[in-house]
């Protein structure tokens, strides 16, 4: 282990979703624990901004296109990544779609776009990433961001949501097995309420339920879920596989 438990000199890490909310906190958090980062998002403007801005105050982080939704898409920047750095040390599947719908107004399209962003896409990622990982033979890590929905902090319109954040721990699951005897581990953060662009833009009908109570700790930032997911990637956690934790400031006990 290195001298620091929490440090990734040097680590290529991958991450969904980086552009913006949660997903920026992680590259910022990861970046100043040394590791290089690629952010992977459909915003690819935006990432290049967030990039850009980081890459001017020393990190080393830039941007490639993807589009969750695509499988082509996914195959193509894990290629672009992998050909740039060859292979990530860590991929955290972070990105996802929050917009609400009530169960009995659900429509199949809904809940396909969903999953195919929340679920589909980190599986197909993981299938690219776990892959170039392996031929690599260093090991790796695997963070999956689900949702403190999964124990509790629910709201209405969150069927569709809530459903593919736990085919995400489903996949942790069965990737935590596959991928134990390649060095790999696979572990999920569960975020609460953090006030992000994507939480606040959510589209749906009022969001009534337990989760517009107060977090007992207030409410949580970015970077606050950050470290959770620095904890998986880190030396500290090099035998911490298939395991769930959940950054919700309490609300799971209010
Ligand atoms: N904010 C919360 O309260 C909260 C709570 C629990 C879980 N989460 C989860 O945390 C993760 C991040 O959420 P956030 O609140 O920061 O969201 P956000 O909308 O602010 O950021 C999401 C990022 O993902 C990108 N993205 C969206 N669709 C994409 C696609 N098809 N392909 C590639 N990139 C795509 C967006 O461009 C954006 O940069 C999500 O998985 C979300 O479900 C958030």
């Amino acid at each position: 282990m290195s001298a620091s438990p929490f440090m990734l000199d040097g680590k290529l890490a991958l991450v969904t979703g980086g552009a913006s909310g949660i997903g920026l906190g992680i590259v910022e958090v990861l970046a100043e624990a040394g590791a290089q980062v690629v952010i992977a998002d459909r915003a690819i403007a935006d990432a290049e901004a967030v990039a850009a801005g980081l890459a001017a105050r020393g990190r080393l982080v830039e941007a490639v296109p993807l589009d969750l939704a695509e499988e082509g898409s996914i195959i193509a920047a894990a290629a672009e990544v992998t050909r740039r750095h060859g292979a990530p040390w860590l991929l955290v599947n972070n990105a996802g779609l929050q917009n609400r719908e009530l169960l009995l107004d659900a429509s199949a399209g809904h809940w396909e776009a969903t999953h195919a962003v929340n679920a589909r896409g980190p599986f197909l990622l993981m299938r690219e990433i776990g892959r170039a990982m392996v031929a690599g033979g260093a090991g790796g890590r695997i963070v999956n961001v689900a949702s403190a929905a999964l124990i509790g902090s629910i709201i209405h319109g969150l069927a569709a949501y809530t459903a593919s954040k736990a085919a995400l721990g489903g996949l942790t699951l069965t990737a935590a097995l596959e991928l134990a005897e390649h060095g790999i581990t696979v572990n999920t953060v569960l975020p609460g309420g953090v006030a992000t662009p994507g939480a606040m833009g959510a589209t749906g009908p009022e969001a009534r339920g337990p989760a517009r109570r107060r977090p007992p700790l207030g409410l949580c930032e970015p970077r606050d879920i950050a470290a959770a997911v620095l904890f998986f990637a880190s030396p500290a956690a090099r035998f911490v596989t298939n395991q769930v934790l959940a950054v919700d400031a309490g609300w799971s006990i209010s």
